[in-house]
């Protein structure tokens, strides 16, 4: 029997960003952060997992390692990365599964072989690692039938969504975002030990049908500096993103950081005000607030010490270009409108603009006019996942 398991995942783009970790190896984040689950027809990680006694090495002997392939390309798994920390805690839970189930097949002995594609480019900003972690934490569980093992879920004959959601955080921040589909949050938490800090559904992908994202490549180039570095960078020298986070100054204990304080968790922040806009369908507000979280974040990006610039001159032309467009729905609609476009950019130059279905056409032939990207304009509903009916 062939024990192996394939699962697409998609990518979420925020809309508050995730930017600081106040723990490096739990990724226990400096702030909350919620975006939007995108459809899986244009971006998404799919990968497939495979456990086999019979893979062996170029001269023949029995494998004794797991191997890992990234759009064709063999990857090292680097010894404490976090690919190797994903790969271990999977095996570990498959361990303690068969350690309870003595009729289980022994899998967890036996060497991995993995292979993600990504349907779009990789590490240019465009949540690459959301989706690619969200697609290898299922992969193996779905090829460790982890599904009755993990802690309960709403759906128990599904994989346990908010396990898994916590296990992919462990690889990226952002992938536990990618476990659920529509609105989703990822709450900071208050506690050490990261056992508050976990996403969570807000609104479900019926919520608000016609909400889209277009997708604007500027650049398919790897980005110079890791969200990893950039983060730690900010955390220790930004200012700015201290104001942000509700600490005292850059580099503050870890005990600082707690949820409720800083301009995103705090009172009235931008968590509270999306979530309402959300709720709401209020698209004036989801629009002012996102485009305002993604320039706090550039900003905060660029006073961190030595600064790092993640937009380029394409992506300020299409802030641009953005911002007119608003003017003149403002002005068509008598100010009844106050924008029909939201901007963001991730750590990368790539923009995505959110609009509502009745203005998607007009805006993307704006773009197309206007710049020449090398790989289109693609517009995408929010998201093809269905609550609690995975596609493993
Ligand atoms: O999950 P990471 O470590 O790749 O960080 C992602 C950070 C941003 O994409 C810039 C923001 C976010 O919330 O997704």
């Amino acid at each position: 029997m062939v024990h192996q398991a394939t699962v697409t995942a998609p990518v979420n783009i925020a809309v508050v960003k995730y930017w600081g970790k106040r723990d490096t190896k739990l990724h226990l984040p400096t702030n909350s952060s919620l975006s939007v689950t995108l459809d899986q027809d244009y971006l998404c990680s799919t990968t497939t997992a495979r456990a086999d006694a019979a893979f062996k090495k170029e001269d023949g002997s029995p494998e004794d390692r797991d191997r890992l392939w990234l759009n064709g390309n063999e990857e090292t798994i680097a010894g404490n990365g976090r690919f190797e920390r994903c790969i271990s805690e999977m095996r570990a839970l498959r361990t303690k599964y068969e350690q309870t189930k003595p009729d289980a097949t022994k899998l967890a002995d036996l060497p991995l072989r993995i292979a993600s594609h990504n349907s779009f480019p990789t590490a240019a900003g465009l949540a690459s690692s959301a989706s690619g972690y969200a697609a290898l934490t299922a992969a193996l569980a779905a090829l460790y039938e982890l599904n009755t093992f993990l802690p309960s879920s709403p759906a128990p004959a599904h994989l346990p969504i908010p396990a898994l959601s916590k296990l992919a955080r462990q690889g990226s921040g952002s992938a536990c975002r990618s476990l659920m589909g529509g609105f989703v949050a990822w709450d900071m938490g208050a506690h050490a030990d990261g056992r508050d800090s976990a996403a969570r559904q807000i609104a479900d992908e019926a919520h608000w049908p016609d909400m889209h994202a277009i997708i604007c490549v500027a650049s398919a180039a790897k980005k110079a500096v890791s969200s990893t570095a950039g983060m730690q960078a900010t955390v220790a020298t930004s200012p700015l993103h201290a104001a942000r986070c509700g600490v005292p100054a850059p580099g503050a204990p870890v005990a600082a950081y707690a949820s409720g304080r800083g301009l995103v968790d705090g009172p009235g922040g931008t968590m509270a005000q999306m979530q309402d806009a959300i709720r709401r369908k209020d698209f004036d507000t989801f629009a002012e607030v996102a485009m305002a979280e993604s320039n706090q974040f550039h900003a905060v990006a660029l006073d961190t010490r030595p600064p790092i610039r993640y937009m380029n001159d394409t992506s300020w032309n299409i802030v641009s270009a953005i911002t007119a467009y608003n003017t003149l729905v403002a002005q068509r609609t008598r100010g009844q409108r106050k924008y029909a476009a939201a901007y963001t950019f991730d750590a990368g130059p790539n923009a995505v603009v959110y609009a509502l279905q009745s203005d998607v056409r007009e805006i993307i032939e704006l773009l197309l006019a206007l710049f020449p990207f090398a790989e289109g304009a693609a517009h995408d509903a929010r998201t093809g996942m269905q609550a609690g009916e995975r596609p493993f």
